[in-house]
């Protein structure tokens, strides 16, 4: 969602301003452009030497530059860009903002802009909890500023403790993507604004007693990428996913869990859908029944005998619900022989719409890696995709699936 997007950073005086460089490089890292603008208190903390190194862009300070101003600078910074975000935005500039005061760059573009802004308070707890300050914040939210934080924790000074630290930057980053898709939402840009996309993602872990599980090398990287590339188009994205090692997608509900008994009934209870991707490597078997306790050996130098059961298919479960079937139902085949044949008749005996089948024999790398080559096989044929990145499939998959359902 902060690919090709511009967002004006403003930094307003606080110490939490040496976390806004770790900020524009987040920012940065995901595509988007930040152009800086500094407070003269922000000045005190970081150099605009520090800032406009990471940003690669002009860092702007004053109202009165010459240079900027030549073509009313101030309102092109207010006008051109797709995101006002102020982090720090100290307790000054929030009563400055509530206020209509215009005495800086900062809040002359406050005031002049008609972009969306978002604000990650930093400031003493007493500050924060000041009638003044709450004031201040209840009527800008009222005017449709957005806040992020502040957290809780350990501040600046010593022994002060208590709601008022800035937001950290992955968070303030997830929160300026999630402005920006309910504006493009809103806006009807996306196409999958308003849809409840549901995706299984990781494998499942089988219990054998209370420190033993069945498992498999699944690494829930294709399902991720598919609930980020999902939530990218503007949807509504649940991720029911198993034990994985894998950072949280933004902005998109998780849903934990350990086995396949319990994917189902998390897949289940999260019903409808309007499109469901069930990429997730259930196992196919548990043990029948798990062992209260840790499994011992018993000295005969015979190793126990582990009776397995076959677990729900979630896939098919799904497929064959009269009423809450989503209107696109996917689902993968990882395969080491009979790709597309095993795909076919998974297509059939599931009740799916498409299949999309890998190659996963250990040669391949899928397994774990970051590169997929996959076939899309559907009720009107089979198709081969060159390989590809797995945010790449993703998206392609997502943008198919859209143009299906909006078809
Ligand atoms: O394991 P299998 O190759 O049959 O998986 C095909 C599809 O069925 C995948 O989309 C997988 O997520 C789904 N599946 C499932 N529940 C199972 C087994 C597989 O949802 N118990």
């Amino acid at each position: 969602m902060l690919s090709g997007r511009e967002i004006v950073l403003i930094i307003s005086g606080g110490i939490a301003a040496y976390k806004s460089l770790d900020l524009i490089r987040r920012l940065k890292e995901r595509g988007a452009r930040v152009i800086p603008i500094m407070t003269a208190g922000a000045q005190e903390f970081v150099t605009p030497l520090a800032v406009g190194a990471l940003s690669a862009e002009k860092v702007f300070t004053s109202l009165f530059d010459r240079e900027a101003e030549h073509d009313v600078g101030h309102i092109r910074l207010a006008r051109d860009h797709d995101l006002v975000l102020i982090a720090p935005a100290t307790a000054n500039l929030l009563a400055k903002m509530a206020h209509g005061i215009a005495d800086d760059l900062a809040t002359a573009v406050l005031l002049a802009t008609d972009k969306p802004v978002l604000a990650a308070p930093a400031m003493n707890p007493k500050m924060w909890q000041d009638p003044a300050t709450l004031r201040n914040v209840e009527t800008l939210e009222e005017r449709g500023i957005r806040f992020v934080g502040p957290a809780s924790g350990e501040m600046a000074e010593k022994g002060e403790a208590g709601i008022g630290r800035m937001s950290e930057p992955l968070e303030i980053a997830a929160a300026a993507s999630a402005v920006l898709k309910d504006v493009a939402v809103r806006e009807g840009r996306l196409p999958l604004g308003g849809k409840h996309v549901l995706i299984t993602s990781g494998p499942t872990h089988e219990p054998i007693d209370p420190v033993r599980y069945i498992a498999n090398r699944s690494s829930g990287k294709q399902g991720h990428a598919l609930a980020a590339a999902a939530c990218d188009a503007g949807a509504r994205v649940t991720l029911v996913s198993g034990p994985v090692d894998l950072p949280d997608p933004d902005n998109v509900e998780i849903v934990r869990v350990e086995s396949a008994s319990e994917m189902l009934s998390a897949v289940e209870n999260r019903l409808p859908a309007d499109i469901a991707i069930m990429a997730a490597a259930v196992a196919d078997w548990r043990v029948a029944s798990e062992g209260a306790q840790k499994i011992k050996k018993d000295g005969s130098g015979k190793p126990p005998t582990l009776e397995l059961v076959e677990n729900p298919d979630i896939l098919a479960t799904i497929g064959h619900h009269e009423i809450l079937r989503p209107k696109l139902l996917i689902g993968f085949a990882a395969e080491t022989q009979n790709l597309v044949d095993n795909a076919r008749s998974k297509l059939e005996r599931k009740n799916a719409d498409w299949i999309i089948a890998n190659d996963v024999s250990p040669e391949t790398g899928i397994m774990g890696g970051d590169a997929n080559t996959v076939r899309l096989v559907s009720r009107s044929g089979v198709e081969d995709w060159p390989e590809m990145d797995k945010y790449d499939v993703a998206r392609e998959i997502i943008a198919r699936a859209a143009a299906e359902l909006n078809g």
